[in-house]
């Protein structure tokens, strides 16, 4: 078969042109806190990532055995397993996308920003590193409070003079995912097909789905009936949270929300037209540094932020009330990364 032809090649790439498609450039992508609960699984699905050339994953310990385990999956990518800070720097060293999961989760009762004690410590160290070793790569950056460890990165980069506000995003994919299925449940939409974008930030009432810009419409829903579906998107983490009783948040579908924007990075990295998938990056569509939004992926990361597009008055009003609580997270990062 033609896919037999494909694999056994030695020169693949000249059979691939035969079918008129480019091979797809090397990619080196760096997971940091590949051995936790969202680490491993998210491990895995870049390593059926075929746009994946090498795949480096990090941890303060026990990723021997996860690259080991992983690295025997007959995909593309090359895996190597780094643990401890002697080996931060060759695990980043030409990285194109580091992945950033490392640092503690949420136990029921707890907020995110209850995390910044021990996760902007984390985020600090592992982004002084990046600074030194991958200056030039898209950060993905998952710990949270990602409202306020976005802007902690942003500072220490600025610092090191490698700032380039085109490829630091916050990713808040996860809270998009539970929009599409949240809707489509209600709205009896296919929930393969929906899109619904969710902007502001990633905590709380700093999460706002624009469930009046979803894709396909399905049927009309009640005021009451949006109000709760975008408490339930707010609430999504706690959900898990409470869920899993004091066994941390949400890791399976954070790894799956993970694959996806990394897979959008890399496509736009490789001058795929029309990407675009929310994030949280250095924003001038609100008076907020940072925001959320829809944006377009380049080769050069951020290609552009896109607007708000038309409120309802419902989302107008989620947006005034956000504002506050997310300012403050991002002085508080600031703050933190220069103090
Ligand atoms: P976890 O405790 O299972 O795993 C975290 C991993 O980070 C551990 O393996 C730990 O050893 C590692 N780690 C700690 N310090 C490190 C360092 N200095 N360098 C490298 N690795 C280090 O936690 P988890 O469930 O995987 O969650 C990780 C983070 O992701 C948490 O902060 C959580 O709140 C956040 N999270 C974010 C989203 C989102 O939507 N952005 C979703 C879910 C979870
Ligand atoms: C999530 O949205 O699931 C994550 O931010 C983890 C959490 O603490 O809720």
């Amino acid at each position: 078969s033609i896919e037999t032809v494909l694999k056994r090649s030695s020169s693949s790439h000249v059979v691939r042109r035969s079918f008129g498609s480019e091979p797809s450039p090397d990619r080196k992508v760096t997971v940091l806190g590949a051995a936790g609960g969202i680490g491993q699984p998210l491990a895995l699905l870049m390593k059926l990532n075929p746009l994946v050339s090498k795949l480096a994953l990090y941890d303060i310990a026990a990723t021997p055995g996860v690259a080991a385990d992983v690295s025997h999956i007959n995909t593309r990518s090359e895996v190597k397993g780094y643990m401890g800070d002697d080996q931060l720097g060759e695990a980043l060293e030409g990285s194109d996308v580091v992945i950033i999961p490392a640092g503690v989760p949420r136990k029921p009762g707890m907020t995110r920003d209850d995390l910044f004690n021990i996760n902007a410590g984390i985020v600090k160290s592992l982004c002084t590193a990046i600074a030194k070793y991958c200056p030039n790569a898209v950060i993905n950056m998952i710990s949270n409070p990602v409202n306020s460890t976005v802007p902690i990165a942003a500072e220490v980069f600025k610092k090191a003079g490698t700032y380039d506000e085109k490829k630091l995003f916050g990713v808040t994919t996860l809270d998009v995912v539970r929009a599409r299925t949240f809707y489509a449940g209600k709205a009896g939409v296919n929930v393969a097909d929906v899109d619904v974008p969710v902007v502001g930030g990633h905590a709380g009432i700093t999460i706002l789905p624009l469930f009046s810009q979803a894709t396909p419409r399905g049927s009309n829903l009640s005021d009451e009936e949006i109000t709760a579906l975008t408490k339930r998107t707010q609430d999504g983490g706690t959900e898990v949270v409470e869920a899993k009783a004091g066994k941390g948040s949400a890791t399976l579908s954070m790894a799956y929300a993970g694959a996806v924007f990394a897979n959008a990075c890399l496509k736009g990295l490789n001058g795929v037209p029309d990407i675009v998938e929310c994030s949280y990056v250095q924003s001038t569509i609100t008076e907020l540094p940072f925001f959320a939004s829809k944006v377009r992926l380049g080769k050069n990361g951020v290609e552009e932020v896109l607007g708000l597009g038309n409120l309802t008055d419902f989302e107008k009003q989620g947006l005034e009330n956000l504002k506050s609580e997310l300012q403050s997270s991002i002085e508080k990062g600031i703050k933190f990364a220069n103090a």
